[in-house]
């Protein structure tokens, strides 16, 4: 840097993202999008800023506080998208045209003013994955199972728990057993296993509760004494969470989640031992498109962000590269340097992806850069090899080399062969 010249930071709670650590998050978002599609869900997408008022009164006052607002210079209130359910809620209010139940998919960046800690930051990415136009138990199932299903592709299908609960069934416990007081209720169990024993009691009593009625709810006791349809509904969407994969799924009355817009079913994914937050949550939004002006479109679906999964996939080792076809292509003299051309695209035509040398350097710094940026194989080409139209591979680990045909290439990643 020259004498002067500023380091200018970056923001406090945004990342940059280098190429090794990138592409590992691309693996990420394949395995969402791949997944999406297989329960036939089709993508969409919508736009980074949004007028203030589609929040107001739909998110609740949480994120209401969060948003990265400001005026235009047409002096409109607008915002960074906190997050996406009412882009979508709008989006499908302002069409009468679409066929029901819609099955969308979306991965892109969200802002919301937050303190930056582990597996939180003020931009980050997150996949929703919606059905809209169903208020049928199978809407949810399934969506639960979609989320299930990344979670054991990402390989963490072991480590990981899934809770749901229904804010019908909560408010209906709530409303037989404690009087009003949904809101302190409410607060008192988002925060519960948060907050140590003595404090917990401390808040209950405040809150002038009854302190076994809140434990009963608190720990799922009071469900046995209890009778409600909506219980009927959790339980066969665990029947059919259960059947559908060996993941540990269970109704956790604690589950009520921030924002003030679901209606019904809720749940979220957790790491078993639950070390860091909240992997994914989501639920049911019978109401918001009809608040939007739209027809009346039951709705259920899940925000998954890429924090809290890179966390866990980290402590479990998987945060990692996944193989692929690919090669460096060295030049060994100016023959080589013009072959390469015709190399590289019989090769990328292949399907392998191929990086080939761009700077004037000889061999030796040639695969030096190769062995740095993680290439398993090297193509050298130099006279010879033009001359008989062959190449010639390294493996950079063994440094074993072999000259073949163009099409022989495919063998070099055949278990047992190189
Ligand atoms: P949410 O609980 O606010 O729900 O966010 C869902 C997930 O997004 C979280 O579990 C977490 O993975 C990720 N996330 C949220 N805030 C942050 C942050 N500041 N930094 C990193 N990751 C974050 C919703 O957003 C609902 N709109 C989800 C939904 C979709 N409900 C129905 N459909």
């Amino acid at each position: 840097m020259r004498k002067g010249n500023k380091m200018i930071e970056r923001l406090r709670g945004f990342r940059d993202f280098y190429p090794e650590d990138q592409e590992i998050r691309r693996n990420l978002f394949r395995t969402m999008e791949e997944t999406c599609r297989e329960f036939g869900f089709k993508e969409v997408d919508g736009p980074s800023l949004e007028s203030i008022e589609l929040y107001a009164h739909k998110s609740g006052e949480e994120i209401m506080s969060q948003m990265f607002s400001f005026k235009d210079k047409g002096g409109r209130d607008i915002t960074l998208v906190p997050e996406f359910t009412p882009t979508l809620s709008r989006m499908v209010s302002s069409r009468k045209d679409l066929v029901k139940p819609m099955k969308w998919y979306s991965i892109a960046k969200y802002w919301r003013y937050e303190e930056p800690q582990s597996g939180r930051f003020r931009e980050f990415y997150q996949l929703n994955a919606d059905i809209l136009g169903s208020e049928s138990v199978l809407a949810d199932s399934e969506i639960v199972s979609l989320s299930a299903e990344i979670l054991r592709k990402l390989g963490v299908g072991e480590k990981i728990k899934l809770k749901i609960n229904s804010r019908i069934l909560l408010d209906a416990i709530i409303d037989k057993f404690v009087n009003e007081k949904r809101r302190e209720v409410y607060y008192i169990l988002d925060r519960w296993n948060k907050l140590e024993s003595n404090n917990r009691d401390d808040l209950i009593n405040t809150q002038g509760l009854d302190k076994n009625i809140i434990n009963a709810i608190a720990s799922g006791r009071i469900i046995k004494e209890f009778d409600h349809k909506e219980l009927d509904r959790l339980n066969s969407i665990l029947d059919y969470v259960k059947s559908y994969s060996n993941v540990s799924i269970d109704v956790d009355l604690k589950i009520v989640r921030g924002l003030d817009y679901y209606t019904g079913f809720v749940f979220e994914s957790w790491d078993k031992e639950e070390k860091f937050r909240a992997i994914l949550g989501g639920g049911r939004y019978d109401n918001i498109i009809e608040q939007l002006g739209g027809e009346h479109t039951p709705a259920v679906g899940f925000g998954f962000g890429d924090a809290v999964i890179e966390n866990i996939m980290k402590m479990e080792g998987l945060w990692k590269l996944e193989k692929e076809k690919s090669v460096f292509i060295v030049q060994i003299d100016t023959t080589g340097r013009e072959y390469s051309k015709d190399v590289a695209r019989r090769l990328r035509d292949k399907g392998i992806n191929v990086d080939l040398n761009v700077m004037d350097r000889g061999i030796s710094k040639q695969l030096d850069y190769a062995a740095k940026m993680g290439y398993e194989f090297s193509v050298i080409l130099g006279e010879n090899e033009a001359k008989k139209g062959t190449i010639t591979v390294k493996n950079m680990s063994t440094g074993e080399q072999s000259e073949m045909s163009i099409d022989e290439i495919e063998n070099i990643w055949k278990p047992n062969i190189n």
